[in-house]
């Protein structure tokens, strides 16, 4: 397998940055999110690198969604990063985690009264989904004597080339206003006393191993951003969101890199900003590319099963990773103690969650598996602990942060206490 520079394999184990990966789980014990910071910040460096080689007005808005544990959250605002945020919680991580106000965009479709009162006295920036949210918002404004800054979020009706619950810009997706209706939009927004719109955000959908359809998208902001210039919307930034994706199948995929993806969506925003005689700021919003293959989890083998076909039952399933059961993601696994030896035998990687979909892996070519052996769950940064639960009552693992030769804890495990700490009695049970 074709391991990224920051996974090797010294003395038969799998190392992450300077770590032993059997060292880690003896010390954190399993399961455990191990992630790397040093390849968070080559990652950062090398995406904005791509953008800013062609536009030096590029902003790169972390999306906080793909992993909020304010270590990281910290280590990407001290790279200068802003953050998409889609809730109240996301929007008060980014703040305490430093990053500036006026970095940071408020998302989403559904925002509640509270959401937008918050927004308001927080002073970010927001991304209108509709018109009503929009008169909301202006009450909300009104009602604090202050104006807020927003865009509007524009549905492309893009078709993209990725799992259909992950891809927002289609013309049937839940998200964003349909482009033959964003003027009316706008019209009201400068219409309204307390509202100034800035700004246009658009994202087409995540995992996507394709270039063409950001710059498309770009298209479709750039001939909107003509139309706004008409009505006189004067634009300061536009918003491509985010997306990219990354080979989760690192012998096959034939994934994008920064470099190509820059190449593909900067000729088209450059032609078009010269071709309006504007110079906005190019806001872009990637969360997967960043943070994903920062990050393994590392759980521990329980018992293995030679049933149909060979199970090896580990102590994390969908959890802790819910992307294999959602959306038949793959994930590479490796054998972290058993790391050089040769793989002997097909085995499906199995969760200790009460569903028959509780599968990481399957049928995966391992060396011979025994209890206690350690497997390595790879690209597991984002979208990962994000998205975890505690179903069947089982608490959430650890999160451990590496940096050079330090091993932190950057969240402690969940115990059974904290699974009841926050049940309440009813007082007839009393
Ligand atoms: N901007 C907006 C408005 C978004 O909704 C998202 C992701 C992003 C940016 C970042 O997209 P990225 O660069 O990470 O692709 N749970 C799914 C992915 C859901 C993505 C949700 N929105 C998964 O595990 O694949």
């Amino acid at each position: 397998m074709i391991l990224p520079p920051h996974l090797t394999v010294r003395g038969g184990h799998l190392h992450i940055g300077e770590h032993d990966a059997v060292d880690l789980v003896e010390r954190f014990g399993t399961p455990l999110y191990v992630t790397d910071d040093a390849r968070i910040r080559r990652n950062f460096r090398r995406l904005s690198g791509a953008l800013i080689t062609h536009y030096p007005e590029v902003r790169v808005l972390y999306a906080a969604k793909a992993n909020g544990n304010l270590a990281i959250l910290r280590t990407l605002a001290s790279m200068g990063a802003g953050a998409d945020v889609f809730s109240a919680g996301e929007l008060a991580l980014a703040l305490s985690a430093g990053m500036r106000p006026d970095r940071l965009l408020f998302n989403g479709s559904s925002k509640s009264p509270s959401d937008l009162a918050l927004a308001v006295e927080t002073g970010v920036r927001v991304s209108v989904d509709s018109i009503d949210e929009l008169q909301h918002l202006e009450r909300a404004a009104g009602e604090a004597g202050t104006t807020v800054d927003i865009a509007f979020r524009v549905n492309p009706a893009i078709d993209v080339p990725t799992h259909p619950k992950i891809a927002t810009g289609l013309a049937t997706s839940k998200f964003g206003i349909p482009a033959d209706e964003i003027l009316n939009a706008y019209r009201h927004a400068l219409a309204a006393e307390h509202i100034n719109p800035v700004g246009i955000h658009c994202h087409i959908g995540s995992q996507i191993l394709d270039v063409e359809p950001f710059a498309r998208e770009v298209e479709v902001l750039i001939e909107v951003t003509r139309d706004l210039i008409d009505i006189g919307v004067d634009l300061s930034f536009i918003d491509i969101g985010g997306g990219l994706g990354i080979p989760y199948r690192r012998e096959t995929d034939r994934a994008p890199t920064p470099e190509d993806y820059a190449g593909a969506v900067m000729p088209v925003f450059l032609r078009g900003i010269h071709e309006l005689g504007i110079e906005p700021e190019l806001w872009v919003e990637p969360g997967r590319w960043l943070v994903a293959d920062s990050t393994i989890l590392l759980a521990r083998v329980n018992s293995v099963k030679i049933a149909h076909k060979a199970f090896a039952n580990i102590d994390a399933g969908f959890n802790l990773l819910a992307r294999p059961v959602m959306y038949d993601s793959y994930h590479e696994v490796v054998a972290g103690n058993k790391a050089d030896m040769p793989a002997v035998r097909e085995y499906t990687i199995a969760g200790p969650i009460c569903e028959t979909g509780d599968i990481l892996a399957e049928d995966r070519m391992l060396p011979d598996l025994v209890a206690g052996d350690i497997i390595a769950v790879l690209d597991a940064g984002a979208y990962g602990f994000a998205m975890s639960s505690q179903y069947n009552s089982r608490p959430r693992c650890a999160e451990v942060i590496l940096s050079g030769e330090e091993a932190a804890l950057m969240r402690r495990a969940e115990t059974i206490d904290d699974l009841v700490a926050l049940m309440e009695v009813p007082p007839w049970q009393a």
